[in-house]
């Protein structure tokens, strides 16, 4: 593998996969590209005898094709809850407050860690950051009335963009907005001066009726492994001590 940033990626999600599956365990999948390392990794073990009886329960349907591709057996939520998940984010702040969801699967990826005993994060070092804010915060929104929920959004002091399909359109039309596995639309939203309390906003964004659910994951990740140059990788706490 070339890209340096992806071999990132790659050593976190292994040594997630090492520290904390274990055979029998039914595991949340995470969605997007450290994700998928990590779905690889469960993969090659079970391939190579090495875990057995490992479940996973998926957060979008690409994480589920590959999954599939790796011979993980699948479960729904209604057939058994996954002791942990195992998911990438977008921006890791102060006491692994989070943002995720520029992938597109944040409604679930949250439904799965909130249905288990919290979230293994997985990630580059590229991700931490001081404050979260650094970059957009996604929300999950329902098409009907979308247009007042944006308005709903901005008045919440941030510039709400509807995210679009663009190059690799699911339907052939690249300004048709993105549509989640969930068919809802995804309002990606720029916080000028950052989002010094993610809790708060949270509260603010879920008080939006056609807000189903933000990128902000606020005490839900019980640890973090991140990979740094060289890839080397450190396993953060949720809280230091
Ligand atoms: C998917 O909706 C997201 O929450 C991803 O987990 C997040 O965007 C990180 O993705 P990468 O691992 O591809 O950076």
């Amino acid at each position: 593998m070339d890209d340096p940033l992806e071999e990132l990626k790659r050593a976190a999600a292994e040594r997630a996969v090492d520290e904390y599956v274990e055979s029998g365990m039914v595991v949340g999948l995470g969605t997007g590209s450290t994700a998928a390392h990590a779905v690889r990794r469960i993969g090659a073990l079970i391939s190579a005898g090495e875990l057995e009886d490992v479940r996973g329960v998926p957060t979008s349907a690409r994480i589920a094709a590959l999954a599939r591709e790796e011979g993980i057996p699948l479960v729904t939520l209604s057939e058994a809850r996954p002791l942990f998940t195992i998911d990438g984010a977008d921006e890791i702040g102060p006491g692994l407050a989070l943002i995720k969801g520029r992938g597109g699967a944040l409604l679930r990826e949250k439904i799965v860690a909130s249905a288990c005993d919290g979230l293994v994060v997985i990630a580059d070092e590229t991700k931490l950051v001081e404050s979260l804010g650094v970059g957009s915060l996604p929300v999950e929104i329902e098409p009907f009335g979308y247009e007042i929920t944006l308005e709903d959004l901005s008045s919440l002091g941030c510039e709400p963009t509807l995210r679009l399909q663009g190059a690799g359109s699911q339907t052939g039309d690249a300004n048709h907005p993105f549509v989640t596995d969930g068919n809802h639309y995804t309002a990606d939203c720029l916080f000028p001066g950052g989002i010094p309390d993610p809790a708060a906003l949270e509260e603010d964004i879920k008080s939006i009726p056609g807000a189903l659910e933000c990128g902000l994951f606020v005490g839900l990740a019980r640890a973090a492994v991140v990979a740094r140059g060289g890839a080397e990788t450190e396993i953060l706490p949720a809280s230091p001590g």
